[in-house]
């Protein structure tokens, strides 16, 4: 379980983005942060993946394990750093974790033989996305964090994250994902955090979350 205890975060040139945030969250499920733009979405994730400190509070992984986590940034496909899949995947910095890669992007629908050798930023747009996520969560780390994975994919391709979600369920892991996508939390229940302000304004499960047309417009769904 990962663990954020009384979190307090500003940038040094503004105000306070998170103010006591406190949650818990669990392995083997997935959990949504949801809230409007500006709540802190961002911010937080970025905590939670370790890419950033904290002023005050702290982030608890039990068991702890080192590297933590895996940080699948926002438009992730515009950071392709090669010019072939192949060498996109040949990245990752541990080796054993390419077969990883493979079965993600086979999960995703992708075909890697026919995509190995192209220039990923001549993929479509969906498969651009779906091989960066594919790549990232190849990575063997006891949580995943995803800002907004879904935003701009048509509904195949979305569904195609979600069975990639899933597969990290299915192996135990702490899954956080951003979104303002009600079909991806419908296609994959789990449980719904609302950032309001840089606070914990409200957290249940996502059918209940779905159901409640209050709670959906204070997160602002798409
Ligand atoms: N790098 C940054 N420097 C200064 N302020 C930032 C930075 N990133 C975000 N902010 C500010 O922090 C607040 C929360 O932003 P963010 O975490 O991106 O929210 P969300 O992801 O929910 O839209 C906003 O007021 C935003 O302007
Ligand atoms: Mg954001």
């Amino acid at each position: 379980m990962l663990r954020a205890h009384d979190l307090f975060f500003r940038y040094d040139d503004g105000g306070s983005v998170l103010s006591g945030f406190s949650a818990e969250f669990a392995a083997g499920e997935v959990t949504y942060i949801c809230g409007p733009s500006g709540s802190g979405k961002t911010t937080l994730s970025l905590l939670l993946a370790e890419m950033m400190e904290p002023q005050s509070g702290e982030i608890l992984l039990t068991p702890d394990e080192a590297p933590r986590a895996t940080m699948v940034l926002q438009f992730a496909e515009e950071l392709f750093l090669t010019d072939s899949v192949r060498l996109e995947i040949e990245l990752l910095t541990d080796t054993k974790r390419i077969g990883a890669a493979h079965h993600h992007l086979k999960s995703c629908g992708l075909c890697l033989p026919e995509i190995a050798e192209r220039d990923p930023f001549t993929l479509s747009f969906g498969q651009a996305r779906l091989l960066a996520i594919s790549i990232q969560c190849a990575q063997d780390t006891p949580v995943y964090i995803l800002d907004e994975p879904t935003i701009g994919l048509d509904e195949v391709n979305m569904l195609r994250v979600s069975v990639l979600l899933k597969v990290l369920i299915s192996l135990g892991k702490v899954v956080v994902v951003v979104t303002h996508d009600p079909e991806l939390i419908e296609s994959l229940p789990g449980r719904v955090m609302i950032l309001e302000q840089g606070t914990l304004a409200w957290h249940g499960p996502s059918a209940e979350f779905l159901a409640t047309s209050s709670l959906r417009s204070r997160a602002a769904l798409e």
